[in-house]
């Protein structure tokens, strides 16, 4: 019987000695090759001569730019397949695009569905993610799609920089069940972030929706960071209520153009995030790769 194959992808380069680690003895890893022509175009290529009868996992998370990352996973999956994969799994730990996943303005895309409809019909059988913006956009992909919630070595990054027992807030309603999640595993209390408009003066401030700040550490727990706004707008209210401390933990730090300034401006101490996406400097990285592969054994071995 033929094992399994490891391809890394080029948008993975970061999470390879911890997939090497986890991985290496029970499967083959290799790394695939890759180059940009002169005119723009990508090249990949698996450096092998077949993949006959193998189970074949593909890493490749879809960081910016994301365009780029999201086609050479699909030419990867291409080339998987002609060498003769029998079943290709991907494990994308940050799935671009996953906020436009419904139509807001008549005449947009559901984007996140071309990209799981493209993966299914290049045929990927199992999609692994690591804290999909919206799980139920998982449904519509015509194979096994696994949603992953790794917040539990976020959270021992997290612990010891607490001043005291923290209050966990999600940024919107939406969003608490990660609050929930998290909460859970530091047995502490969790809220969500509601937006007020003072009736008088018309100013609007961002408060917990029952629980006061006051003398308290908070993390605020979200899945994405991208520009920062979200984040160091509360951050700066929430000091200004009392918090003792503002922790930010997400599960995608994207940290887009200005972000870490923003966040920094605002009083965020500190910044802890799972290591899907390249590493940034001002960022705290708790590595997500082994919850990943409890998931993804059941596919690979
Ligand atoms: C939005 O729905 C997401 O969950 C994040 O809250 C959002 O992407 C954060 O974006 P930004 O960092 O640009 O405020």
């Amino acid at each position: 019987m033929v094992g399994p194959t490891i391809v890394l992808g080029p948008a993975s380069s970061w999470l390879r000695e911890s997939i090497v680690r986890g991985f290496g003895e029970k499967a083959e890893v290799v790394e695939a090759q890759h180059k940009v022509f002169p005119d723009g175009e990508s090249y990949v290529r698996i450096p092998l001569d077949s993949l006959d009868g193998r189970r074949v996992l593909i890493v490749q998370s879809l960081p910016e730019p994301q365009d780029r990352s999201i086609w050479q996973l699909l030419l990867l999956v291409d080339a998987a397949r002609r060498l003769g994969a029998e079943e290709i799994g991907v494990y994308a730990p940050y799935f671009a695009y996953s906020r436009q996943d419904r139509v807001f303005l008549r005449g947009e895309p559901v984007s996140v569905e071309v990209l799981l409809n493209t993966l299914a019909s290049l045929g990927v059988k199992w999609l692994f993610t690591i804290d999909v913006h919206n799980p139920r956009s998982l449904q519509s992909f015509r194979g096994r799609g696994v949603n992953i919630m790794a917040f539990q070595p976020l959270v021992e990054l997290v612990k010891p920089r607490l001043k005291t027992k923290p209050l966990i807030l999600a940024p919107d309603k939406g969003a608490v069940h990660r609050a929930e999640h998290v909460a859970s595993l530091l047995g502490s209390e969790y809220d969500y972030l509601e937006k007020r408009r003072d009736r008088v003066t018309g100013e609007i401030s961002v408060t917990p929706k029952t629980m006061s700040v006051e003398g308290r550490s908070v993390v605020i727990v979200d899945d994405i960071i991208s520009t920062g706004g979200t984040v160091a707008r509360a951050a700066s209210m929430l000091l200004d209520q009392g918090a003792s401390q503002v922790l930010v933990a997400v599960s995608h730090a994207l940290m887009a153009g200005s972000a870490r300034e923003k966040l920094s401006t605002s009083g965020v101490e500190a910044v802890l995030s799972l290591n899907t996406l390249p590493p940034r400097e001002s960022v705290l990285y708790a590595d997500a790769t082994p919850v990943a592969f409890n998931h993804i054994s059941e596919f690979l071995l």
